[in-house]
C-alpha cells in the first residue's frame, strides 16, 4: 500500500534496527481516515471469503481490526489481556510472551463472541515474532472456528514471525512489509 508506505517514511521514527515508532497516526495517535483507508485495503484482499469475524488484541490492533470490520460488515472481538489469566471456563486464552517487552501476558476471549460456525480474519498492527498472532491462532482453534487468514498493517518480514505462520498455511496480508531497518533506514520488500 503506497500510500502506507509514503506516510511510514514521512512519519516513522526508526528507534533500533529493530524498532519502528509510528506513533503519529497508529500507536498513539490516531489518524480516522487514514485508519479508515486500511481497513478498507485489508477488506478488499479478503473480500469474498466469507469473513464473518475480525479478531484482534487490546490495544493497538482495534484501530485497524475496527474499520476492517466496518469495510466487511461483520462484528470486530478484541482479546484482553491480563497478567495471569486464572482458568475460566467461559473463556478461551492463551500465553504469549513480548520479545519487545520481554514478559509473557495471558489473551482471553469470552466464548459467547467466536463459535464455531465463524470465519475469522485476525488483525494486527505489528507483526514480529509472531507471538501475539501464534496466540489469536490458537484462539480460533480452541473455538473450533475456521481461520479466513490475517491482516497486518506493518510487517517486519526479518524478523521472522510470518515465515512461520505461513509455513503452516496461513494466508498472510501485510500493508507494509519491511525488509530491513538497519542504519536508520525503512527498507520495504
Ligand atoms: P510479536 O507478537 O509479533 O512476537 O511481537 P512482540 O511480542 O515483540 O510485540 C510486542 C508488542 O510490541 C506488540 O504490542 C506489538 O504490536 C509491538 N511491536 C512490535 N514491534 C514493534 C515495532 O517495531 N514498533 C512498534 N511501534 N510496536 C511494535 P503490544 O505489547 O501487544 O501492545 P499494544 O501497543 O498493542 O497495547
Ligand atoms: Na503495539
Ligand atoms: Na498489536
Amino acid at each position: 500500500m503506497y500510500s502506507l508506505q509514503k506516510k511510514i517514511i514521512e512519519e516513522g521514527q526508526v528507534l533500533s534496527d529493530t524498532v519502528l515508532k509510528v506513533d503519529s497516526f497508529l500507536n498513539h495517535q490516531i489518524d480516522p481516515e487514514f485508519v479508515m483507508a486500511m481497513g478498507r485495503e485489508l477488506a478488499d484482499r479478503y473480500a469474498g471469503d466469507g469473513v464473518t469475524k475480525i479478531l484482534t488484541v487490546e490495544a493497538s490492533g482495534i484501530a485497524v481490526a475496527l474499520t476492517t470490520g466496518l469495510a466487511l460488515k461483520v462484528p470486530v472481538v478484541f482479546a484482553k489481556k491480563k497478567k495471569a489469566a486464572t482458568q475460566d471456563p467461559q473463556a478461551y486464552s492463551t500465553n504469549i510472551f513480548s520479545f519487545t517487552r520481554q514478559e509473557a501476558v495471558d489473551i482471553y476471549v469470552n466464548k459467547k463472541f467466536i463459535n464455531s460456525h465463524d470465519r475469522v480474519l485476525v488483525v494486527d498492527d505489528f507483526l514480529a515474532q509472531g507471538e501475539a498472532l501464534r496466540g489469536m491462532v490458537e484462539i480460533v482453534e480452541q473455538a473450533g472456528a475456521t481461520l479466513v487468514g490475517v491482516g497486518i498493517v506493518i510487517e517486519k518480514v526479518f524478523q521472522g514471525g510470518g515465515q512461520a505462520l505461513r509455513e503452516k498455511g496461513i494466508r498472510i496480508e501485510s500493508l507494509a512489509p519491511i525488509a530491513s531497518l538497519a542504519g536508520g533506514r525503512v527498507t520495504f520488500v
